[in-house]
């Protein structure tokens, strides 16, 4: 069936997305913002909020169609994937707050100032996503080969 070849390629272009989108946050993220800058920090937090919440769905599908939920669940290494991800969840609820809260400015045409405490902790914030998102594909590896 071509389901789970559809459902993994998904999986692996949300994963690209989600990178490509924090990469681009990291790129343009500096503590003066024009207003098209701004916008597109929110549209690029936007696609990587978007393209999180797909590679959750298709991994979770993946469970289904490749080995069953009981292999994953007793692998460490999907755990240790899982825990990964959460915490680049979490750790990305402190920035979309921060890019929400431009909206009006961004509508009106206004740039961002960003206090340099601010503008810092987004910034180490986004590293930290990406360092997780790069040992990410290390645990799913092991998981899908069983032993090390
Ligand atoms: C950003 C986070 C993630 C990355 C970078 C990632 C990466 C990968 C990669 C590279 C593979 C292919 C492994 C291989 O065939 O050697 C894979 C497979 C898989 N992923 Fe993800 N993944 C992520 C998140 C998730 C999440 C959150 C879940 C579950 C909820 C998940 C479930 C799966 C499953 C079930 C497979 C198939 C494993 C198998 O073939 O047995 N992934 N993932």
């Amino acid at each position: 069936m071509a389901w789970p070849i559809i459902v993994a390629w998904i999986h692996y272009v949300s994963i690209m997305l989600m990178i490509a989108s924090l990469l681009g946050e990291h790129l343009l993220l500096k503590p003066e913002l024009a207003a098209a800058e701004a916008r597109t920090i929110q549209r690029l937090d936007l696609v990587y909020g978007g393209s999180a919440t797909v590679v959750l769905i298709t991994g979770v599908m993946r469970m289904f169609l490749e080995k069953g939920l009981a292999y994953y669940n007793h692998h460490i290494g999907f755990h240790i994937l899982f825990g990964l991800f959460i915490i680049a969840a979490l750790l990305s609820i402190y920035p979309t707050i921060v890019y929400l809260r431009w909206r009006s400015d961004t509508r009106a045409g206004k740039g961002q100032q960003l206090a340099r405490d601010r503008f810092k902790t987004i910034q180490m914030i986004i590293r930290v996503e990406m360092t997780l998102l790069l040992l990410a594909p290390f645990f799913a590896t092991w998981m899908a080969h069983g032993e090390l």
